[in-house]
């Protein structure tokens, strides 16, 4: 056997015997680089005696040929190997169960606001928005609180700068909707609200839904109605409700409504002051003065509004014992709701 072959048949069994695409590079380089061992092969030619040179020159060339062929072989070999090598290492296995999408829901304050406006509504209520940056004239004068008025110290009210206030409760939404628009009105308004105050049953931002009736011939019989209706479609239950005597400026007269504790059944706990009622809102008959200074003719049209406290009413339907537990962000909390 020649030195050609000899060389030849060492060199494919090394490279059959490649186990990976370094090694052959490695092996290639080995045998047909610039220093490789056919390379040599074709320098010592000039030994030969010169008739025998172009033989061995074409033998030795054939003999690449066939090795670089082999290369490109085992190399495709290699490339095939590796990607089943991938292929079983990385089965997908379709029949597992899929990774569950976590699930959001409404907040317990937007759910209770949407069962609020939807009660209301049934009645032909429209729903009215107002600014929570409020001027001072709405939110206090306008209702008949003029400053140095005692009632603005029941509100601890967060000023914004002189004059500008966020407001301390819904009811400047009335003024907005009677300067805007003719009466008659029916017209709810839901908002967040602002005082400095907190505790079990009071938070520094809440909710209110100020409702406001304006027509011929209303009576505080229909807000008594109204409210107890309402009370009766939100709880889906016969609760124990109270009317109590109050004072607001705008109203007279003016009343507050209690309903029945749920947390003590009515006997008396830390959640309602052990007084066994919860405070859920202030109401009363719009005052004429209110109702002239935004432009209605209080000759011809009276009548009634309301202002509910959202948190307080979903403690009570829900019975939850501390109203901050709706603004934790806590999701144990919140997914209770949905
Ligand atoms: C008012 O804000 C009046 N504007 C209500 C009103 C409207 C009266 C129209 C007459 C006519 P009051 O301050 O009582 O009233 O608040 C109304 C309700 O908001 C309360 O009954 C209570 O349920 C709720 N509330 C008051 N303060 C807080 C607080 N800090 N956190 C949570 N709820 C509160
Ligand atoms: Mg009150």
């Amino acid at each position: 056997m020649s030195g050609t072959d000899t060389l030849l048949a060492e060199s494919i069994q090394a490279i059959s015997a490649a186990e990976d695409e370094r090694v052959l590079d490695y092996l290639r380089v080995q045998y047909l680089g610039k220093k490789g061992s056919f390379t040599e092969l074709l320098k010592s030619l000039g030994n030969l005696p010169a008739a025998e040179r172009p033989a061995a020159g074409q033998s030795i060339n054939r003999a690449k040929k066939t090795l670089q062929n082999a290369i490109d072989k085992r190399r495709s070999e290699l490339v095939i190997a590796a990607l089943d090598d991938r292929l079983a290492s990385e089965v997908l296995d379709v029949t597992l169960p899929g990774r569950r999408q976590g699930k959001g829901g409404l907040h317990p304050i937007t759910i209770t606001i949407e069962r609020i406006k939807k009660i209301f509504a049934s009645s032909g209520y429209v729903v009215a928005e107002g600014p929570e940056i409020e001027d001072e004239y709405h939110n206090f004068e306008a209702l008949n609180i003029p400053a140095h008025h005692p009632a603005r110290a029941m509100h601890d009210t967060f000023y914004v700068s002189p004059g500008t206030v966020l407001r301390t409760h819904t009811s400047p939404v009335q003024i907005h909707v009677m300067e805007k628009g003719e009466a008659p009105f029916r017209m709810i308004c839901p908002g967040r609200v602002y005082r400095c105050d907190s505790d079990l049953t009071h938070s520094p931002m809440f909710h209110q839904v100020e409702g406001l009736l304006v027509d011929e011939n209303v009576s505080m019989a229909d807000l008594k109605g109204t409210v107890e209706e309402f009370l009766r479609a939100y709880f889906e239950a016969e609760m124990p409700i109270r009317f109590r005597p109050s004072y607001f400026p705008f109203t007279e007269p003016s009343a507050e409504v209690d309903m029945g504790c749920v947390h003590c059944g009515g006997k008396g706990c830390r959640i309602c002051g052990y007084t066994g009622w919860l405070e859920v809102m202030g109401c009363g008959m719009v005052h004429p003065q209110v109702l002239t200074m935004a432009g209605v003719d209080n000759e011809v049209y009276c009548g009634f509004a309301f202002g509910m406290g959202v948190e307080r009413l979903a403690m009570l339907r829900y019975g939850v014992s501390d109203l901050r537990l709706y603004f934790d962000n806590d999701l144990r909390f919140l997914r209770q709701f949905n």
